[in-house]
């Protein structure tokens, strides 16, 4: 896992994306939060998938696997923005509109999200997993999942959400591109309709624990140990708002519970993925 993690660092920095131009600060603003300190859990999980079942195609993967990464960078630019959830650190540095402006924070997440689909249609996977792959992601990650979460999340802010339509809301804007990132991994693979199928729905299961962890952590963390604001969640729908802090817990421990569970669906090598994943990225358990 750790040498997957270093390929994947180290193809980000030798693929930074970059445009000759005479803008004196575009370059350095589309990677100053794409390179910081991250989990860098989309891309792993597509990649532990890869190097379990196909290790020959990590290499001509990493680019898909970028791609995702920048996607999601796209995401919490964005999400970070004054208009969205105005917070000034990320990553464990300023947010790019308060290191440039906000301008340039909006720009810098569209060219994110644009390059995204440039490097997986350029890559070196078969024609037609980049097409199933664009087409799930731009999905996924567009008004059938993180564009569209991320829309109730700010029209809900100071309404109240039934716990049913929280979980709604948290598989959009996050589980969705969590379950989309797995699954990419089996289509590289050229798996079974069936294995993709499980595979994402486990990611659906593991991105909205993610999320309630994500809740649980932004009460319970400093800023400082999380790299990004915490307590910016007084005006959502957060699990913690919604249930305190011991019933959340509670829920997570239950999800966490029927994904272990749900592990025996699969055969090995990928049992062993997924509960090296659940183990690595869950850490509230
Ligand atoms: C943060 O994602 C946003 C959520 C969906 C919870 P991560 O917790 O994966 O953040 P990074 O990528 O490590 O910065
Ligand atoms: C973000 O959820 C989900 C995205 C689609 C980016 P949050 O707003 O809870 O993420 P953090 O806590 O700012 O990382
Ligand atoms: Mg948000
Ligand atoms: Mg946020
Ligand atoms: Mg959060």
């Amino acid at each position: 896992m750790v040498d997957l993690l270093n390929k994947f660092e180290h193809h980000l920095l030798d693929n930074l994306p970059k445009y000759n131009s005479f803008h004196p600060e575009f370059n350095n603003a589309l990677s100053h939060i794409l390179m910081a300190k991250a989990k860098r859990f989309r891309p792993m999980l597509m990649l532990m998938v890869v190097d379990a079942l196909e290790p020959l195609l990590v290499d001509n993967s990493l680019d898909i696997a970028l791609g995702i990464e920048m996607f999601h960078t796209y995401s919490l630019i964005h999400d970070d923005l004054k208009a969205m959830d105005d917070a000034d650190t990320r990553r464990f540095i300023a947010t790019t509109h308060i290191k440039y402006d906000e301008a340039m924070a909006i720009l810098v997440g569209d060219a994110l999200n644009t390059h995204t689909f440039n490097l997986i249609s350029n890559s070196s996977i078969s024609d037609s997993s980049k097409i199933e792959i664009i087409s799930m992601l731009s999905y996924c990650g567009g008004i059938g999942g993180m564009v569209t979460g991320q829309a109730i999340d700010l029209y809900f802010e100071n309404k109240k959400l039934s716990i049913d339509e929280v979980k709604f809301l948290h598989i959009h804007k996050t589980a969705k591109l969590i379950a989309s990132s797995l699954k990419a991994g089996a289509i590289i693979c050229g798996c079974s309709d069936k294995i993709k199928n499980n595979l994402y729905d486990f990611g659906i299961n593991i991105g909205l624990l993610f999320q309630i962890q994500d809740d649980i952590l932004d009460k319970t963390l400093s800023s400082d140990s999380a790299g990004k604001d915490t307590n910016n969640d007084d005006n959502k729908n957060s699990f913690v708002n919604l249930l305190g802090l011991e019933e959340s817990n509670n829920e997570a421990k239950k999800i966490y519970t029927k994904l272990n569970s749900s592990i025996s669906l699969f055969d090995n090598p990928i049992k062993s993925i997924l509960s090296n994943l659940l183990n690595k990225y869950i850490t509230i358990i």
